[in-house]
């Protein structure tokens, strides 16, 4: 039960374009992914709630974009080089590779009981060359985290904005982690998209701080509609720890795979900054001007992933509902047709981040009149919401592929429209249908997606 709504997931975003297979028309790229045109909408609508919240909102978090190719003293310094990996074995019969750390038995493949190698730490890192010759002096590698650039820059931020503690800085953008068994769809891919904050504070107020984090960001998801019974938080045990962290709890959510880390809330100590200090021979402390002294601050870091948290909102708001037999529509007035609808999948995103607020079809698409003023009522809604025109099926069929990408309204001219200019708006979760006149539309949108 649980894998078969994970199946109608991964179906439910080829269909109506979420998400596709990377390459696909290659016979695809394993375990890449391509968001299409309602995915990128929900990614955009989550990342600009992120911001929002985490940057514009708040007097003391100031966004960055940082380069994702950075200095190879980075990855020393940060400890990525020397303690950035998994253990791994392979399988001297099937070949399969695993993860240690998912094996019961270390000595014997899961998959043919074929013996297995001895464990070998494998590094996360993705290896590359900056320019034209591939020598070791010129090989970089892509960023495992988005945390570090916002580190080597907090010089540059003190000098140039001059805040006081605590102050955060936060990022969006693309890590790069050479996975060993990457899966469950986008859970866990080689390439994916971060959120991500550290949080510079006193050192001894770093335990309260993450506390305060931890609460703000499970309540976050809470806000943008995801299920209470869903989420959790988990503290991580000593041996979880990575090689940074002095303590970190998640935010789990309940996927159709089993409870899941969304999200991390860590307290990286002062490691972070006083590697880059040795590494770079910079002095990142921080001078309190109030108690006349200088020290290396604490970060409290929320990480959390984008695409992790799209396919968590995604999971969360499908549904599936048994409705009338019948549904009645209005063609003109006075004839009337009966569409057969029995089950309905719905995607409930909230009005943030559903993709799509308002679809507008006409009724007939004979009728050119109506077309024509289906197209005009499109265009003026498009200017203040993320609306779709649509006439490429029957009315039954439209509805159904917009409660299917979670499109909040859906607007249809009728031939009643040209006499008494009203429209019929639909509501997707109630199904109920008013009549509301074109000049009356916007303000009643605006009134609802308020
Ligand atoms: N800077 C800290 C850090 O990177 P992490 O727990 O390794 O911490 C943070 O990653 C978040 O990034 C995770 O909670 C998850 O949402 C996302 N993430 C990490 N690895 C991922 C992967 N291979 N695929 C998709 N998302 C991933």
């Amino acid at each position: 039960m649980a894998e078969n709504l994970m199946d109608k997931i991964v179906s439910l975003c080829k269909r109506r374009g979420f998400i596709f297979q990377g390459s696909e028309i290659y016979g695809g790229l394993a375990n890449t992914w391509d968001y299409g045109p309602y995915g990128v909408e929900l990614k955009n609508n989550l990342k600009r709630a992120w911001w929002k919240t985490n940057v514009q909102e708040r007097n003391d978090i100031l966004g960055m974009d940082c380069a994702i190719l950075m200095h190879p003293g980075v990855w020393e310094a940060s400890g990525h080089v020397h303690n950035f990996f998994d253990l791994k074995s392979d399988c001297k019969n099937c070949k399969k590779r695993f993860k240690s750390a998912d094996l019961k038995d270390t000595a014997k493949c899961p998959e043919c009981s074929g013996e297995l190698t001895k464990a070998r730490p494998f590094n996360l890192m993705f290896k590359t060359y900056q320019g034209p010759v591939e020598e070791t002096g010129n090989q970089i590698h892509l960023r495992p985290e988005t945390a570090q650039g916002m580190f080597v820059n907090f010089l540059n931020i003190l000098d140039s904005r001059h805040p006081k503690l605590p102050f955060g800085l936060a990022q969006i953008g693309k890590s790069f982690r050479n996975e060993i068994t990457p899966g469950n769809f986008t859970f866990r891919t080689r390439e994916f998209e971060q959120m991500e904050i550290e949080y510079f504070v006193k050192p001894q107020d770093a335990d309260q701080a993450l506390e305060e984090w931890i609460q703000l960001r499970f309540d976050w998801y809470l806000a943008l509609g995801m299920k209470s019974q869903n989420l959790r938080k988990r503290q991580h045990g000593k041996d979880e720890l990575a090689h940074y962290a002095h303590a970190c709890m998640d935010v789990e959510y309940n996927f159709p795979f089993g409870w899941a880390e969304l999200e991390g809330v860590a307290n990286r100590s002062d490691f972070d900054l006083k590697q880059h200090a040795q590494y770079s021979g910079k002095d990142l402390q921080y001078y309190d001007d109030t108690a006349k002294e200088k020290f290396y601050p604490y970060i409290i870091e929320p990480s959390g992933g984008v695409d992790r948290a799209v396919l968590a909102f995604l999971i969360d708001a499908y549904q599936e509902e048994q409705v009338n037999p019948s549904t009645r529509l209005r063609i003109d007035g006075e004839q009337s047709r009966t569409i057969k609808e029995d089950t309905r999948v719905v995607l409930k995103l909230n009005k943030e981040l559903a993709p799509v607020k308002v679809a507008i079809f006409p009724l007939l698409r004979n009728r050119p009149e109506i077309v024509e003023l289906a197209k005009k009522i499109s265009r003026d809604l498009k200017k203040s919401f993320a609306a779709i025109y649509d006439d490429t099926g029957s009315i039954g069929k439209l509805y159904r592929r917009q409660d299917e990408v979670g499109t909040l309204y859906c607007v249809t001219v009728d031939v009643q429209t040209l006499e008494d200019k009203q429209v019929t708006v639909r509501d997707r979760d109630s199904m109920q249908q008013v009549r509301i006149s074109i000049d009356k539309l916007k303000e009643y949108l605006v009134n609802q997606l308020s």
